[in-house]
């Protein structure tokens, strides 16, 4: 039996993850968080030393592809729902990451790791089984294009780098961090600009996708269009 699958796909700081964990729980659907998956894959790399600086700042290395390939393959990852926090809770060789993934620092390291073939082509599975169990929503960048063309309903979320710099300003002074506008705006557009422009499945749109531009738009509209159109597919 296949089970209906919800793709959101879009720019890091677009409101994806809230989104797709509300529609996930109104629906009563599984939750793929992808980005996690690359963002332990960079985190791991880094620690082991394979993720360098250099790299990092664009230093070319011919086993580097390999060694990072190597690392993912050898992980065994699964999803639990966290009802609590709602959130997803990572479990990899059976025990939950503790680790604090949802830097903007890990997300550069997931963005680097992720543009490489090898790595995409070993967390393909791991990505696909979590549509056998139940409905899902997947959010990530290439949901809707390249892991599940066959999507049920697909979802392409943004929003200007500026709005987005101000979203993630906002959260980081709620939790009491001290912020530079203008370095959170650059790393926001270095990341778009990597994920736009990688050789293999880029950020882009499904051309099947429902656009939404959340600049102007709160979480609450966000959800209630996404939900209309949603309905509308499974009907
Ligand atoms: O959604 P996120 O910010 O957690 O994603 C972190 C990085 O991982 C993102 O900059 C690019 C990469 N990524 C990807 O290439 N494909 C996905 N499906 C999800 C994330």
């Amino acid at each position: 039996m296949t089970h209906p699958i919800i793709t959101i796909d879009g720019p890091s700081g677009a409101g994806k993850g809230t989104i797709a964990y509300r529609l996930a729980e109104y629906f009563d659907f599984n939750l793929l968080d992808s980005g996690a998956l690359y963002r332990i894959v960079g985190l791991l790399a880094f620690k082991q030393g394979i993720l360098t600086a250099d790299i990092l700042n664009g230093k070319t290395d011919d086993e580097f592809e390999t060694k990072v390939a190597n690392l993912t393959q050898s992980l065994q990852l699964d999803f639990v729902i966290n009802q609590e926090r709602q959130a997803v809770e990572i479990i990899i060789d059976g025990k939950p990451l503790t680790d604090d993934i949802r830097t903007e620092t890990v997300g550069a390291y997931a963005s680097k790791v992720a543009t490489l073939p090898s790595v995409r082509t070993a967390l393909l599975d791991v990505q696909r089984n979590m549509a056998e169990r139940t409905g899902l929503v997947a959010d990530g960048r290439d949901m809707g294009t390249v892991i599940f063309p066959q999507a049920t309903a697909k979802i392409f979320l943004t929003a200007s780098s500026q709005a987005r710099a101000d979203r993630r300003v906002k959260q980081l002074m709620n939790n009491g961090k001290s912020v530079d506008y203008d370095k959170i705006l650059a790393e926001i557009n270095a990341r778009d600009e990597q994920d736009q422009n990688r050789a293999v499945a880029p950020l882009k749109p499904a051309n099947d996708a429902l656009m939404i531009d959340s600049s102007d738009l709160s979480i609450d509209e966000v959800f209630e269009r996404c939900v209309a159109f949603i309905k509308e597919k499974l009907a």
